[in-house]
């Protein structure tokens, strides 16, 4: 039981007639420092209802409080502040976690119902950007997350695997492509395809419409296109699933755009068949006017069909095979309004679950505050930063920790990690300019600071040989303590806070504060010193550990034991 609670109970038992607990919970504080208290109750917030002064409610409330959680309930102003019993959180939450272990935290909210989460969804033929980074990992953790509490994701790969833009590489490969330097290099060669496409089409406009024609011929399923297509799409999945590797993320789908060629046109019927469709200069569109949104352009006058086509058929599909309880697209802010003509084109059809589906966004990667892109070759390749940052990591080991075992095992946990934390600690909705220094930096606020006191906590166990005990009375009373054993208190919670935000933000700060706050209280406390509460502390070394590791692993990092 969390600290509010045991307050709001104790509150109830006198106030049982005037507030409910969840009235009472509502206006409980959290006293901005700890010499007020761990909880504090505004007693003027009852004045009106008891017709008393404030003075003459606190008193009296004060008096018959059960006082048995608290070391102290007192009276300040127009506060009542709650210090709880130490010795009884302490003892509580340090058993809990000790009982459960990394299911610490879990919680059965999502009642086993499915979330098909799209996620990652690299363009074919392009190199996967930071942006499908940050949606790699994001989804990843929040999947980890979801299934904490209980929920089943489907982490969907809707790969980019069709559209105008295979018209262009079809063209630029037929004028200026060759097969052995395809082979060699996939992405670069197709990329270097693309950029000189754009290149060409900016003085002879005619490319683009020669590339018009060849995407139709490869929708209309021309033996030709097709193949190229196959040939660029298998080559750069090879590739795309280096960087997974690495990462070590697994998708449940590779449904891409092209999965859903076949399925667009009953999605079109349907739209026709309410009557939603109207005309417009021989393309087919549905009106929005009333979301106060630009009309979604379904399908083109030669009768190509269009990214929300694609969309529209898929949101279709998932919700037919997996009736999900929620749909999550983690994708870039600048596509929000992508996401809220799909929303809406969806209302328009009557289908209620259209409210289910969430545009889960997050904000730009800059280099040097301008934004990355594709067209211009300006990239940064995922695979060259993930080296990177894994060899920085090993310099590091090489340094603080030479006789270690496993050292490539551990850069490469430590070097990923970096990684994926940098991009996991900020809400996600912030822009950040990307620097490999900034990434790999292994001190601050940072995943290697977390994961090394991680490893902190696994020596201090390993050398004490500690064993857990259930039927252990770990009871902690001193203020070093405190605030460690309150963080620890908080995990369930902060994971249900993340899980309703879609914000792995909430948990990355919350590892960072736990570790600084365990570290602190290393610096102050002999952990290891033969007296009555070494056992308690060790436990609490031990439930640290267990909340860091549990915690990163939600994030998507390993938590290595030496470091
Ligand atoms: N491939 C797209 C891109 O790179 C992202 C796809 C997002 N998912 C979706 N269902 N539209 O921009």
């Amino acid at each position: 039981m969390n600290e509010r609670n045991v307050v709001a109970n104790a509150l109830h038992q006198v106030l049982a007639d005037h507030l409910t607990v969840d009235e009472i919970l509502a206006l409980l504080e959290n006293p901005k420092s700890s010499q007020h208290g761990d909880v504090a109750f505004p007693v003027f917030s009852l004045a009106k209802v008891l017709r008393k002064a404030p003075q003459a409610i606190a008193a009296d409330l004060v008096a018959n409080i059960p006082a048995d959680n608290f070391e102290k309930v007192e009276v300040v102003g127009p506060y009542i502040n709650f210090f709880l019993d130490k010795k009884i959180v302490s003892r509580e939450t340090l058993i809990e976690i000790i009982a459960n272990k990394e299911q610490y935290g879990d919680a059965s909210i999502g009642k086993g119902r499915n979330i098909p989460i799209d996620m990652s969804s690299p363009n074919i033929a392009k190199p996967m950007s930071m942006g499908h980074l940050r949606s790699t990992v994001i989804g990843n953790s929040l999947a980890n997350i979801l299934t904490k509490i209980d929920y089943v994701p489907i982490r969907i790969n809707y790969i980019g695997d069709w559209g105008t833009q295979f018209g262009k590489l079809i063209v630029a490969y037929q004028k200026w492509g060759n097969e052995e330097a395809v082979k060699e290099a996939p992405i670069k060669e197709l990329l270097r395809l693309y950029v000189d496409f754009h290149e060409e089409a900016e003085k002879h406009s005619e490319l683009e419409d020669e590339a018009r024609f060849w995407f139709k011929k490869l929708e209309d399923g021309d033996e030709e296109a097709t193949a190229l297509w196959k040939w660029f799409r298998e080559e750069s999945l090879k590739e795309f699933q280096r960087i997974y590797d690495i990462l070590e993320i697994t998708f449940d789908s590779y449904n891409g755009e092209s999965f859903y060629n076949d399925k667009m046109d009953q999605a079109v019927a349907i739209l026709e068949e309410k009557q939603l469709l109207e005309t417009n200069d021989g393309a087919e569109i549905v009106d929005l006017e009333k979301y106060n949104l630009n009309p979604a352009l379904i399908r083109k006058s030669d009768g190509a069909t269009l990214y929300i086509t694609r969309d529209l058929a898929s949101a279709l599909y998932r919700k037919k095979e997996y009736d999900f309880a929620q749909a999550l697209y983690v994708v870039g802010n600048e596509q929000s309004i992508h996401f809220k003509q799909l929303k809406a084109v969806l209302t328009e059809m009557g289908y209620e679950w259209s409210q289910d589906i969430h545009h889960v966004p997050f904000g730009l990667i800059t280099k040097d505050g301008k934004k990355l892109s594709t067209r211009k070759g300006k990239i940064v390749l995922l695979e060259e930063v993930l080296g990177e940052a894994i060899n920085l990591a090993k310099t590091q080991i090489e340094e603080k920790n030479p006789n270690l075992t496993n050292k490539e095992e551990v850069a490469r946990q430590v070097g990923v990690g970096a990684v994926i934390f940098h991009d996991l600690k900020n809400d996600r909705l912030n822009n950040f300019d990307f620097s490999l220094e900034e990434v790999v930096r292994f001190e601050g606020e940072t995943g290697p600071y977390v994961q090394y006191t991680h490893a902190r906590c696994a020596s201090i166990l390993r050398k004490t040989n500690w064993t857990a005990d259930v039927n252990s009375d770990y009871a902690l009373n001193d203020v070093e303590s405190w605030e460690v054993i309150k963080l620890l208190q908080a995990f369930p919670q902060i994971i249900q806070r993340a899980a309703t935000k879609y914000e792995p933000s909430v948990i990355a700060k919350y590892v960072i504060q736990l570790a600084q706050s365990f570290n602190k209280y290393y610096a102050h406390v002999k952990i290891v010193n033969d007296d009555d509460q070494q056992d308690a502390r060790l436990a609490l070394v031990f439930s640290v550990k267990t909340v860091l590791k549990e915690g990163l692993r939600l994030l998507g990092l390993k938590a290595p034991e030496e470091m």
